[in-house]
């Protein structure tokens, strides 16, 4: 049977303005989980939509609707974009499906009989749009640390999770698990920052708003964001039925992948929820940095939005992926910008990659009427491209299993630039002027067309579209992972379909 392999996104908040940062964290997802399908893993890719809270109160009150009319509308938005962005999760939750719902009620059940949830007074003060209290401390000239507005103070009764009666328990799993959290200075900020000063038991519920899980056995309440955001890990999978198909198959997740402002509830908050449920914890949380504008964050507020559909139409759904997944060392912040989009699609999509295939293929029909010919005459500069072709693999799986993404794409990247300089080194239209030449000419272009076949398989998890269209020209079913481990499998005497240029070079407004 396949191993299984079960990564999350976070939920998102229902919105109407997603921006190129919201996009970053699934398109990430989608590579990861591509790339485990490819390899051969039974993959379980979910997202969805946390959808709760007073901030969806407020907006659908404006609004004029209740707030699962505003929800419902909302969320079209994220499937559409996901979809735009060829983000292939296999479920997507909603925190107000009926059965995550239920489920929740019975987990905060759980832990209040059992004691690790317990009613008591909350004094605090709370930032609505960011659905977060601060302490005095935190508060920046008096306001949100987070969005810069004005927080209020509340005092109301709540329940709360005892988060310190686990806090030994925590530092012994992260000991045993050194890589529990990834990259590794996240881990220290949560031990120094948060931990080791000693944990303070979290608020669970609030009576202030109405919008939300009630808390079944005291109406007054609802449940406060993170017990009913967190458990969608693992609610999708049918808990608290622990004997369902999904969770006996799926859980304990493999990677939940989320942004570096919500580690702390990944690694904090979800591991003692958890342990008080007494089940195993994920295998690994890996908190990634932001896209950032010229330092800052991106919004319409200040100006640098733009729908992420737009880039889509304008430079490709392959382009604003490979950007995302390229660009930015994975797991530090990285600016985003237009421009350096513009000039990473030019210089490693439409020159390296595009123009590799475009000439390939061009000389293969010029040559030889797009029939592949069988390699006759083997020179020593092949050897050396064939074994960095086929050393690829070993050095992407690598690259991938440590979640280094950019760096595995750079390997492949290496290889197109090879393949490049091995037609300049080769000169197919010079060996073409020679009769005498078309053994060695057969076996240029069988190297190239094979290199390309391989390097496109490997790329299909970030670039799907292009990947598909280059196998497309290259007309082979030879498509699976297996086939890449040994270099000839594109069948000789197959013809390939006509050239079709990838990427257009775009003119950046400055040039
Ligand atoms: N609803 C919570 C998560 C609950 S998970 C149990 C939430 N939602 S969110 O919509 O605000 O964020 C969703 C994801 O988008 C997070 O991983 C967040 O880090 C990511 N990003 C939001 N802005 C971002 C950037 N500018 N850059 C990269 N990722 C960013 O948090």
């Amino acid at each position: 049977m396949k191993e299984k392999f079960y990564i999350t996104t976070p939920i998102y908040y229902p919105s109407a303005e997603f921006h190129i940062g919201h996009c970053y964290t699934t398109i990430i997802a989608d590579a990861i989980a591509r790339y485990k399908r490819l390899t051969g893993y039974d993959v379980f890719f979910q997202t969805g939509t946390d959808e709760h809270g007073e901030k969806i109160e407020k907006k659908a009150m404006e609004a004029g609707v209740t707030p699962k009319e505003y929800v419902d509308k909302i969320i079209l938005n994220s499937k559409d974009l996901w979809s735009s962005l060829g983000i292939t999760y296999d479920y997507f939750i909603r925190t107000t499906d009926k059965e995550h719902e239920v489920a929740v009620q019975k987990i905060f059940k759980k832990l209040y009989d059992q004691g690790d949830i317990y009613k008591g007074e909350y004094k605090g003060l709370y930032c609505v749009p960011c659905e977060s209290f601060w302490t005095e401390s935190q508060l920046i000239d008096g306001k949100c640390p987070d969005c810069g507005r004005d927080v209020k103070e509340v005092s109301e009764e709540a329940y709360f999770l005892k988060l310190s009666k686990y806090q030994d328990k925590l530092i012994e799993f992260y000991d045993e698990h050194p890589d529990f959290i990834l990259p590794i200075s996240r881990k220290n900020e949560m031990l120094n920052n948060f931990i080791k000063p000693g944990l303070e038991d979290l608020c669970v519920s609030r009576t202030s708003f109405k919008w939300g899980i009630p808390v079944d056995f005291d109406s007054k309440h609802v449940v406060y964001v993170w017990i009913d955001a967190l458990s969608n890990y693992i609610t999708s999978l049918g808990y608290p039925d622990e004997n369902s198909d999904k969770f006996k198959r799926y859980w304990p997740a493999d990677l939940h992948l989320v942004g570096k402002e919500i580690v702390r509830f990944h690694t904090i908050i979800w591991p003692i929820m958890l342990m008080a449920l007494g089940l195993e914890l994920p295998k690994k949380v890996f908190g990634h940095g932001w896209l950032i504008i010229d330092g800052g964050k991106i919004s319409k507020s200040l100006g640098n939005y733009k729908d992420p559909r737009e880039y889509i139409n304008t430079y490709g759904v392959d382009a604003v992926r490979y950007y995302a997944l390229r660009e930015v060392p994975f797991g530090n912040d990285g600016n985003f910008s237009e421009d350096a989009l513009i000039s990473r699609t030019n210089t490693d999509l439409a020159n390296i990659l595009g123009n590799l295939v475009n000439r390939t293929i061009s000389m293969s029909h010029k040559y030889f009427d797009g029939v592949i010919k069988n390699p006759k005459v083997e020179e020593e500069i092949d050897e050396s491209l064939i074994s960095s072709v086929l050393d690829l693999k070993i050095k992407v799986d690598e690259k991938m299993n440590n979640l280094k993404v950019n760096e595995a794409i750079d390997e492949i990247i290496e290889v197109l630039k090879k393949c490049n300089k091995y037609i300049d080194d080769t000169m197919p239209w010079i060996l073409a002027k020679d009769e005498s030449k078309t053994d060695r000419l057969q076996t240029v272009l069988y190297n190239l067309l094979e290199s390309i076949r391989i390097c496109s398989i490997l790329l299909s998890p970030f670039i799907p579209t292009s990947s598909d269209k280059i196998l497309e020209q290259l007309n082979t079913k030879e498509i699976s992972y297996d086939s890449i481990s040994s270099f000839g499998k594109l069948e000789i005497g197959s013809v390939l379909n006509k050239p079709e240029i990838l990427f257009h070079r775009i003119i950046l407004k400055s040039e």
